[in-house]
This record gives structure tokens, C-alpha cells and sequence, in this order.
């Protein structure tokens, strides 16, 4: 049996991950995985023809672009292909999750909160004068799963007395990755120049390393900025610097998980 792994950004180490787990199950179970790297629409039909064209029965996917749902769903049962969604879940025609396809993914909101507990503690235990702290949001509100992240971020971080008027918000463009997240952070220094501590939140590790990189860029550094991300997979050659930066901590979630679980749902 074949099956299909498609990610939407496989240079993101939590990507790289989850082929791998999918590798362990179909060793450990006897299948075989294509592992195709589909950033864009037209790679994710094109790769749907060729799994088909290949013998393979199904696939797991995590979308470029969560609008595409629907044609992805077409696309397969033109093509007698199952599919699960992993990561990031369908939105159909009705800005609705489409439920009706399986879908692995996290408890976004309540990570999210996690993120913004970790943060105000932080203030708290440095004994920062909260009148002087900016709270910057990376945000990628096209997609609902990191929507979920980072407003769950500030909500928590809100009710735990973190002055409303002092959340900033800085939304990536396109994609969400370090590049885009650097250029948001700069976008956004530039206008609150006058904030002499920050705290950080995005919906991954891609987001938060970027928004580090900027706030270094102008001379913030541990002591004056803190950063939380999420997935613990991406951040990892930045926990081991010999001198601390911005980022503090991630919140670790199991790539095996997803990248196993699903290999072997989509085999069973
Ligand atoms: C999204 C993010 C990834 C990762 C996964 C986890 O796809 O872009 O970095 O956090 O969610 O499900």
C-alpha cells in the first residue's frame, strides 16, 4: 500500500518531523509514503494526479491555503483518494470548518493561553512595570488554527490584568515564516518606537524568531523582550546559543503525533 504526506512548508522543521514519524509507521506497519512538498495550490492538485497516477490509495495533507478544502476534497474523489487533514483543517465554501473531513490538529485556544499565562508570569517574576511593556502579536488570521493561538494568547494575558490598549498586533503577509514575521516586527517597531519592553506571542516558533531577530536588530535582548513560541521543534539551535536571546521558551507539541498518528489512520 501507498499513501501520500503532503505539507505546506517542508523547510519548517516541524514539517521535516512529521515525514519522519510518518516514515517510522509505514516502516513499523509496512506501507510506503510519498512525501511531497506542496507550498502552493497548483503543486497540491498536481500532486494529487501523480499519487493517483502512482498506485497510492490515500493521503495526509497540510494545506498551503485552508480555502483550498473543497477542491482538495474534489481533486481526491475524482481520483479514488481518502484524505486527512493534519495541521491546519479545511474551510469550506461557508467560511465553516468542513467537519465532514477528519482532521489531527491542537487545542489552538487553550495553547494559546498557555502562551499568554507563560508571558505574564514572566512580567510578574521580573517585576517589569507593566506601563512600560508593549505586547506584540504576530498574527496570520487566514488561518484559524494560528487565529486561535494568538488570540487565545492575548485573551489570557488580558485577563490576567495585561493592559488592553497596550496589545499590539503585527499580521504576517502571505506566508508564515521567519522572513515575513522579521518584516511585520519592523513594521510595527517602527511605530511604537517608544516601548521599552516587549512581550511576544505568535502561532509558531517561525513567528516568534522572527519578531526576536527585529527586536535585536534594535538592540532589545533577554532582559527587555520576551518571547513565546509553539512547537518546540523550530527553536531549538536558539535554546542552545551560548548567550540567551529574546525567545524564552516554546511550547513543545508532539510532532509524532501528527505525522505517525495520521500515516497510520490514513493506512488502517
Ligand atoms: C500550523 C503551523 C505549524 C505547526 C502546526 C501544528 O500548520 O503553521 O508551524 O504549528 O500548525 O499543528
Amino acid at each position: 500500500m501507498k499513501i501520500g504526506f503532503l505539507v505546506k512548508q517542508p523547510e519548517e522543521p516541524w514539517f521535516q518531523l512529521e515525514w519522519k514519524f510518518a516514515d517510522q509507521a509505514a516502516r513499523e506497519l509496512g506501507f510506503e509514503v510519498m512525501k511531497i512538498g506542496t507550498p502552493d495550490g497548483e503543486k497540491v492538485l498536481t500532486a494529487i494526479d501523480n499519487l493517483a497516477a502512482s498506485g497510492a490509495q490515500g493521503f495526509v495533507i497540510c494545506t498551503p491555503d485552508v480555502l483550498l478544502g473543497p477542491a482538495i476534497v474534489a481533486k481526491a474523489r475524482a481520483n479514488n483518494l481518502k484524505v486527512l487533514a493534519v495541521d491546519d483543517r479545511f474551510v469550506g465554501p461557508d467560511g465553516k470548518d468542513m467537519e465532514q473531513i477528519h482532521y489531527l490538529g491542537i487545542s489552538a485556544r487553550k495553547i494559546g493561553n498557555a502562551v499568554g499565562e507563560t508571558l505574564m508570569n514572566q512580567i510578574k517574576e521580573r517585576g517589569w512595570n507593566m506601563a512600560e511593556v508593549g505586547f506584540m502579536v504576530m498574527t496570520f488570521d487566514e488561518l484559524p488554527t494560528i487565529q486561535d493561538r494568538t488570540e487565545g494568547a492575548i485573551e489570557k494575558a488580558v485577563e490576567m490584568g495585561f493592559p488592553e490598549g497596550q496589545v499590539y498586533r503585527a499580521p504576517l503577509q502571505q506566508r508564515i515564516e521567519v522572513p515575513t514575521a522579521l518584516d511585520a516586527a519592523n513594521t510595527l517597531l517602527t511605530r511604537h518606537g517608544n516601548v521599552k519592553k516587549w512581550i511576544i506571542a505568535g502561532g509558531n516558533d517561525s513567528s516568534v524568531l522572527g519578531a526576536v531577530r527585529a527586536l535585536e536588530g534594535r538592540g532589545f535582548n533577554a532582559e527587555t523582550a520576551i518571547g513565546v513560541g509553539i512547537n518546540g521543534t523550530d527553536c531549538i539551535p536558539e535554546l542552545e546559543k551560548a548567550n540567551p536571546t529574546p525567545f524564552y521558551g516554546s511550547f513543545l507539541l508532539s510532532a509524532r503525533e501528527h505525522g505517525y498518528l495520521t500515516a497510520k489512520m490514513m493506512y488502517e
